[in-house]
């Protein structure tokens, strides 16, 4: 078996069995439509649930005027216009909703009992409603960051060869170590899968929380990367794909990956 196919048998098995645990232990799926017909039930069935699943999810709606006062509280960090204002931190403007709120999910339920902290994540969201969630991520994926103006967030200035190296092994992967392309997920243009907004037969819509990268900060990116990798990040279906990913990456691959990404302009295609 290839280490793509074994990443990816890992992550298929992963999932079986955390899916047969949670079940057993008497959880409620996203996948029972019988208990949970909407997100919002859904998401309020997931706060107590070892990992939100993801795989069956429809898509959110929210109040993007309500989100933008809402937001105030956000601009400290994530900036007036989404874009963050230092590189460690993520910007959010132009980032799908669903994502968006999916993270917010994620981080409010980290604030229960037994649940692994995110400073300064997981206090803030303790205190939103699943209404401020949504009006939150329609709100920044609305925003358009292009629009923005510049930030003083610098990336560390990158070579051409990395540069170089980073977007191949985006747009095609490296089979002989196990990396898949990342365009396959993310999209050839880094704006998310190619068909997030597209919905299933029955409504849903499982690629919308596939997250956009384009023009994310870059020191964001490698430290997220190398959770993935080292396994810290098992709050959802979505962190097991990714994490099936990422175990593949060494610390140059992600150093050259973060560096492309980040140095994408959301205005040019
Ligand atoms: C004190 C600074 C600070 C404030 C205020 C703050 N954030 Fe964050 N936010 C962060 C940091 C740091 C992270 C990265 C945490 C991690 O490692 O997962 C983050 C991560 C996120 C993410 C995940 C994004 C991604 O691409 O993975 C979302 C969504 C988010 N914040 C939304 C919000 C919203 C909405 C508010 C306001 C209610 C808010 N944040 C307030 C610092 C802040
Ligand atoms: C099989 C599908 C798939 C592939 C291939 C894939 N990803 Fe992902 N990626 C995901 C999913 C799903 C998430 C959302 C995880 C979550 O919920 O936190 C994600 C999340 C991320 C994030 C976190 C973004 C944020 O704002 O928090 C980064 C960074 C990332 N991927 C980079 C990459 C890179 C670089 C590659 C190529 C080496 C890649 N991905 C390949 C599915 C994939």
């Amino acid at each position: 078996m290839s280490p793509l196919m074994r990443s990816v048998a890992c992550a298929a098995l992963c999932l079986a069995a955390g899916h047969a645990g949670a079940q057993s232990a008497g959880q409620t799926s996203a996948l029972d439509e019988s208990s949970a017909g909407t997100n919002t039930q859904v998401a309020a069935a997931l706060l107590h649930a070892p990992y939100s699943d993801l795989r069956a999810i429809r898509p959110i709606a929210g109040d993007a005027e309500a989100g933008r006062r809402k937001s105030e509280s956000c601009a400290g960090c994530h900036g007036e216009h989404g874009i963050a204002i230092v590189q460690e931190f993520p910007s959010l403007a132009g980032q799908h909703a669903d994502f968006t709120y999916w993270q917010l999910v994620e981080y409010k339920r980290d604030a229960m009992p037994g649940g692994q902290m995110t400073p300064p994540m997981t206090p803030l969201a303790a205190d939103l409603s699943d209404a401020d969630m949504r009006d939150l991520a329609v709100y920044y994926a609305g925003l358009d960051p292009a629009a923005a103006p510049a930030t003083e967030a610098a990336a560390r200035p990158a070579t051409a060869e990395q540069l170089q190296r980073g977007e191949l092994l985006y747009l095609s992967g490296d089979p002989g170590r196990g990396i898949p392309p990342c365009q396959g997920c993310h999209g050839s243009d880094a704006r998310g899968h190619r068909d997030a907004l597209r919905r299933d037969r029955n409504g849903r819509t499982p690629y919308a929380a596939y997250p956009a990268l384009r023009g994310q900060q870059a020191a964001y990116l490698r430290l997220k990367l190398a959770e993935y990798r080292d396994g810290k990040q098992q709050d959802s279906t979505t962190d097991f794909v990714m994490s099936g990913v990422a175990v593949a990456l060494d610390d140059a691959s992600i150093q050259d990956l973060s560096a492309w990404l980040a140095s994408l302009s959301w205005a040019a295609n």
